[in-house]
């Protein structure tokens, strides 16, 4: 099958953020987000480390942005209404799928003092929302470790379908963890 290509949109602007593709030159707010929230992120974002410093952030940035404008791979800032602070960042992601199967998998992590206000779970249901308006989406999934009941939770309240338990899936720390596995389908798009 072709690989495909997307011109893919790059902005959604709301009242409280905005989502967008990573640029050259956003090091520097990408480390300090990830420096501030390394405890909330280290149990379940595996690359998460003690300290970034901003020249590896702003090779990650660009890395980003030239997977994007090759289509292959679409990583997404959480900037806040004026882009000085990184609130988090995301994804949609092929892992491996070709995009010409239009379905991506949506990765999320939220900087540690912005969490717990609601905020992950808008940021969800805006990607859901221009997801399947201004791209071409017609399946988005949300995977993760089973013990990870904010990440559960926040699927839940963005509507999203829970479809399955992959049981023993991933060996982390020795361990062998559950993954959760949610949905949603454009064909029967909840709008919550
Ligand atoms: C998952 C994550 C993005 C959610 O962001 P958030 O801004 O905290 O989300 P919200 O404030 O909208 O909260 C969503 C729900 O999770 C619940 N929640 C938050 N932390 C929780 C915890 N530790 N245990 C159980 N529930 C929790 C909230 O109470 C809320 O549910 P409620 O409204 O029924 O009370 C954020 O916690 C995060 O960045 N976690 C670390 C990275 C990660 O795990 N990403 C997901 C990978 S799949």
């Amino acid at each position: 099958m072709e690989k495909g290509y997307l011109i893919a949109p790059e902005r959604l602007i709301t009242d409280d953020f905005i989502v967008r593709c990573y640029f050259p030159g956003d090091g520097p707010l990408l480390a300090e987000a990830q420096n501030a929230s390394y405890e909330h992120l280290k149990t379940f974002m595996a690359w998460a480390k003690p300290h970034t410093t901003e020249e590896e952030a702003e090779q990650r940035a660009r890395e980003w942005r030239a997977h994007y404008l090759l289509a292959d791979d679409f990583g997404l800032g959480i900037f806040s209404p004026d882009e000085k602070r990184l609130l988090g960042s995301a994804g949609f992601h092929l892992r491996g799928v070709s995009l010409d199967h239009k379905s991506a998998e949506i990765g999320m992590w939220m900087r540690a003092d912005v969490t717990g206000q609601g905020l992950g779970t808008a940021v969800l249901r805006a990607l859901l929302d221009w997801g399947f308006t201004a791209w071409p989406w017609e399946r988005l999934a949300w995977h993760c470790d089973g013990r990870n009941l904010a990440s559960r939770r926040t699927a839940e309240k963005a509507g999203m379908q829970l479809e399955g338990v992959l049981r023993a899936h991933r060996l982390v720390d020795g361990v062998r963890r559950d993954t959760f596995c949610f949905a949603m389908l454009r064909e029967l798009r909840v709008t919550s």
